[in-house]
């Protein structure tokens, strides 16, 4: 099976990307977030919407929110938070709406096949030093906090078949906590590992279970750093489990005549990727095995 990741979108999509995809021999897209350059993202949304393939979304944080909400989240002012959370699952709505028959989920648990499942992470993810977007995951699905997002995909995995695919918005803790390491922190290095500490848990449940995990794919924390310096790794490979962060942004370069993704293909044991440039024409113009 042969899937592609699209990395967080910010305002990088047009009708080549998806006359692409629906001419590709790939089975399924994965979507790991963030659609508009900053907030909004219906533009966007509809476009999505002319893919044939089946093609799964996780929302990041910024889809669906406002820009006083984006920054209220951002800088922890509490009450103004709170106020413009109160239209956030409206605005999921309307996204999911635009973007269907792109579904758009979190928490979900999705067949791939027979014996593969697709677990979709906390939606919004943002990092792990708060618990952003409370009051909305609070009302829209009942989770308060970082464990009880754990116990809530620990059931998934409990329910899912022997091999599962993970998909999230932020990558999991655990891979390191310098600013080149996939989910480490660019923008604030004091903040070290910058993955979610309850995908790591839902991972390692998965494991002790004696599920498979292939592959964990997710973006948030952007190939190309503000400040220069040494390029992010994309990938690792741990205890036989493929981790993606597939965020280049902008993910269309070059005046359109680059655009990225991760075509990730899925083995009966393990997972492989490859960091992809397509260009206006649809043709490959480089790729890069990852994470062997
Ligand atoms: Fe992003
Ligand atoms: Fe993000």
């Amino acid at each position: 099976m042969k899937l592609a990741c699209i990395g967080d979108i910010h305002g990088f999509w047009d009708a080549a990307d998806t006359a692409y995809f629906n001419a590709s021999r790939y089975d399924g897209l994965l979507l790991v977030g963030d659609l508009p350059r900053m907030t909004g993202g219906l533009r966007e949304a509809r476009a999505l919407s002319a893919l044939t393939k089946p093609a799964w979304m996780i929302p990041g944080n910024h889809d669906g929110c406002s820009v006083v909400q984006l920054m209220a989240e951002i800088r922890n002012w509490r009450v103004p938070a709170a106020l413009t959370s109160r239209r956030m699952a409206r605005r999921v709505g309307a996204l999911a709406r635009a973007m269907a028959p792109v579904d758009l989920a979190g928490y979900a648990l999705d067949r791939l096949n027979e014996n593969t499942a697709l677990i979709r992470a906390r939606p919004h993810a943002m990092g792990p030093n708060r618990f952003y977007y409370a009051a909305y995951m609070r009302r829209a699905h009942a989770v308060r906090d970082f464990r009880q997002s754990a116990q809530r995909l620990k059931k998934l995995v409990d329910a899912a078949p022997e091999r599962i695919v993970f998909m999230g918005h932020n990558g999991p803790a655990g891979l390191g906590s310098e600013p080149t390491d996939p989910w480490g922190c660019d923008f604030s290095p004091a903040f070290g590992d910058f993955g979610d500490p309850d995908l790591a848990e839902a991972i390692d449940h998965a494991t002790r279970q004696g599920k498979q995990v292939l592959a964990v794919i997710a973006g948030h924390m952007h190939h190309r750093h503000k400040r220069g310096g040494a390029e992010r790794v994309h990938a690792v490979r741990q205890q036989g489990m493929l981790f993606v962060n597939a965020a280049s942004v902008p993910r269309i370069r070059q005046d359109g005549a680059r655009r990225h993704h991760v075509a990730l293909t899925l083995g009966d044991h393990e997972a492989h990727a490859a960091d992809t440039w397509v260009n206006a024409e649809g043709r490959i113009v480089e790729t890069q095995t990852l994470g062997n």
